[in-house]
């Protein structure tokens, strides 16, 4: 077989599996062996690279990080639904829409669940995935094509799809356990955690690098076709009802939320919403309630839309899952920046299918406005929100003599006075030196995305820490087996084990180092762009505040707090002491991951229909690349990109002799090959 043949027979066997995978839940092969086929068709790529498509599996990650957004326009309002919180407002919607018809019966409904994600509008031209863009204010959006490009769940072609363009609208959201590695990840990193998956999705899909998109594992269920105008006539038969068009969605390899529910009238509807009220919680997503939707598209047209709503749906929202426990004490935690934080400790109760017996209390003024305290009766909430909190007390259940609450004056730890600046909430314990603190940092220090010590877990850190073994991160290259085995649990196996993954760590990559330190503002990141600019921990440290801010994806926030840490003697002994150890603080000197304008001067105009992309995304990566993109051709004009069916400016171009590129050739520009 070919070198191409084999390219398409994978790319097929690819997509083959991934569909498997995200639109039937029915995967046929291991991930390793799902990952060696991408291997083969990555190596014959590279070995041919002039095979390479857009929509190759291997082009999900392509193109550089993005400057920022562009704002894009629908072409049809992205609305927002009314909703429904009882049987009594489901009864008024199905009324009204009665009404509206003329009709005597309730008609017939599709239920589906709603996700709790971002909604996302996918364009594609020619079966092929040219634009992605979130709702924004429901009028425009911002393109973010080369995030959604990553979500593998996404296709990047359609399998007979309509032939010209056609918009395809869905909900991007986090898997219940993508969700928590994520916020696993920023507490590890002392990075605020995303309270739900909802806001965690927006906030990835507003991250300006698709390789960190990449490693998040969002997905995607999509739920509708949007015309008018984009159902080309051998399609308009299919789609004469919303349920059609979910399986017509389906054929052509999107992934539809497979639990959706043809329903006979307004009984049907109730009873799906029962059915869900507990099961959904056994689902591998959140969802916070039923998305009920007419289902004849016709009938929809005759109802139409308020400015803000399709008259022809609700979203049925479940009421927040709450229990009532004994707020049994109030706790302060004291985190690694010395943040102290309160927290109560419940008699565990069961909400929304997990037992809940801690629940963060914010701050001490919540605590006091909702008047919380020891030894009352509180309400519980779990609301799509993943951290439960306390909604506040039930007063009639108050003991007797009961006080209001007060935040220590003092750190539960190591008993120093707690601290608030002026203008914010937290108290902090200021000694760098607590116990608490120490415990916290060290627990980063070996963390899987800073030194990654493997054995050195929460346990032994304490022990450590109690037996002031370990005063800081420098004395963990200090012990000894000896020291080790003499701890509690820990045998002579796997003190040996232990010391070698503390040795091994002395080599790793500067950047982990960087992270490890916990300096505030600089996560996984931020300490690589850092260590790739400047090479070794020293320069970092000589490098003043001007010139730390001037690093691309370094702002002034996160200049002055590097800048600040490494002003601190006790840290910069710190440093010193962990070199001494034999921990390595020098690397390389990587030229920055992206030349930052490599287009910047040039000016653009694009004429004619890309196969890869709308004209759009097109001018927005050039756009992020410096490049300006103008409507005419003139002498000035450095190229004039050619798709299909070139209009006028093509002859202009040609008389003023202005430079043309081909699609193939833009492609090439764009994705930094000159
Ligand atoms: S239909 C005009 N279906 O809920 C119809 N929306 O509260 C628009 N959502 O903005 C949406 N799951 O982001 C629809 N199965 C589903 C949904 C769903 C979640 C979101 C969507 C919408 C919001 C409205």
């Amino acid at each position: 077989m070919t070198a191409a043949g084999r390219i398409d027979q994978l790319r097929r066997e690819i997509r083959r599996h991934e569909e498997l995978y995200y639109v039937h839940a029915q995967p046929e092969i291991a991930d390793a062996a799902f990952d060696a086929l991408m291997n083969e068709l990555r190596a014959l790529e590279a070995a041919h690279p002039e095979l390479v498509t857009p929509d190759s599996p291997t082009q999900r990650v392509g193109g550089r990080p993005v400057e920022g957004f562009v704002t894009v326009v629908h072409a049809v309002p992205m609305l927002s639904l009314d909703n429904a919180y009882d049987e009594a407002d489901l009864r008024a919607f199905d009324e009204r829409v009665r009404k509206g018809l003329g009709g005597a019966d309730s008609p017939s409904y599709v239920c589906e669940l709603k996700i709790d994600g971002l909604s996302i509008s996918l364009t594609y031209e020619h079966g092929k995935l040219v634009r992605g863009a979130t709702r924004g204010d429901g009028v425009r959006g911002e393109e973010v094509t080369f995030n959604v490009r990553t979500i593998r769940a996404i296709p990047l072609a359609l399998k007979h799809g309509p032939a010209d363009r056609v918009e395809i609208r869905g909900e991007v959201y986090f898997p219940r356990q993508a969700f928590e590695r994520l916020n696993a990840e920023r507490e590890e990193q002392g990075e605020p955690l995303f309270a739900n998956p909802r806001n965690a999705a927006a906030g990835t899909m507003r991250t300006l690098d698709p390789t960190q998109v990449s490693k998040r594992g969002l997905s995607a269920w999509l739920y509708q076709v949007v015309g008018p105008g984009t159902n080309p006539p051998e399609n308009a038969a299919e789609l004469a009802t919303h349920a059609a068009m979910l399986r017509a969605l389906k054929a052509w390899g999107c992934p539809v939320e497979p639990h959706w529910h043809e329903a006979d009238g307004l009984d049907g509807v109730l009873a799906f919403c029962e059915t869900w009220r507990e099961k959904r919680h056994t689902l591998p997503f959140e969802t916070d309630g039923v998305v009920v939707k007419l289902n004849d598209l016709a009938l929809r047209e005759r109802l139409g839309t308020t400015s803000k709503f399709p008259r022809w749906a609700t979203a049925f929202k479940y009421p927040a899952q709450q229990a009532t426990t004994l707020l049994e004490q109030i706790e302060v935690n004291i985190g690694r920046t010395g943040a102290a934080t309160p927290y109560a400790v419940l008699e565990p109760v069961q909400v929304a299918g997990s037992t809940i017996s801690l629940a963060t209390l914010h701050n001490p003024e919540d605590i006091a406005r909702k008047d919380i305290r020891e030894g009352d009766t509180v309400i519980v909430e779990k609301a799509g929100d993943v951290i439960p909190r306390v909604v506040g007390p039930v007063l009639a259940k108050r003991p007797p003599h009961s006080r209001p609450w007060v935040m220590p004056t003092d750190c539960p730890v190591c008993h120093s006075r707690l601290h608030k600046a002026e203008d914010e909430v937290v108290w902090r314990c200021e000694n760098s030196s607590c116990p608490a603190r120490l415990m916290r940092s060290l627990d980063h220090f070996v963390s899987r995305g800073a030194m990654n010590i493997e054995g050195l877990g929460e346990v032994l850190i304490r022990q450590l820490v109690e037996k002031a073994l370990v005063k800081d991160a420098a004395d963990i290259y200090h012990l000894t087996a000896g020291t080790l085995e003499d701890l509690e649990r820990l045998g002579k196996k796997s003190a040996a084990k232990l010391m070698g993954q503390i040795e091994r760590s002395k080599a790793n990559e500067v950047w982990r180092l960087l992270n490890a330190l916990g300096i505030r503002h600089v996560g996984e990141r931020g300490a690589q762009v850092l260590a790739d600019h400047f090479g070794s921990v020293e320069a970092i440290e000589a490098a003043p505040v001007e010139e730390l801010q001037e690093v691309h994806e370094v702002g002034p926030v996160m200049a002055v707090s590097v800048r600040s840490w490494f002003d601190e003697p006790r840290n910069r002994r710190l440093v010193e002491r962990l070199r001494e150890a034999g921990v390595r603080t020098v690397g390389e000197r990587k030229a920055a991951p992206r030349a930052p304008k490599p287009l910047a001067g040039k000016s653009f105009v694009i004429t004619g229909t890309l196969d890869s992309m709308s004209r759009e995304a097109a001018a927005a990566r050039l756009e992020a690349l410096g490049g300006k993109v103008t409507g005419s051709v003139s002498r000035k004009t450095s190229y004039v990109i050619v798709g299909a069916e070139p209009g006028s400016k093509l002859e202009k171009a040609r008389a003023l002799g202005v430079p043309t590129l081909e699609e193939g050739e833009f492609l090439g520009l764009i994705m930094g090959e000159s």
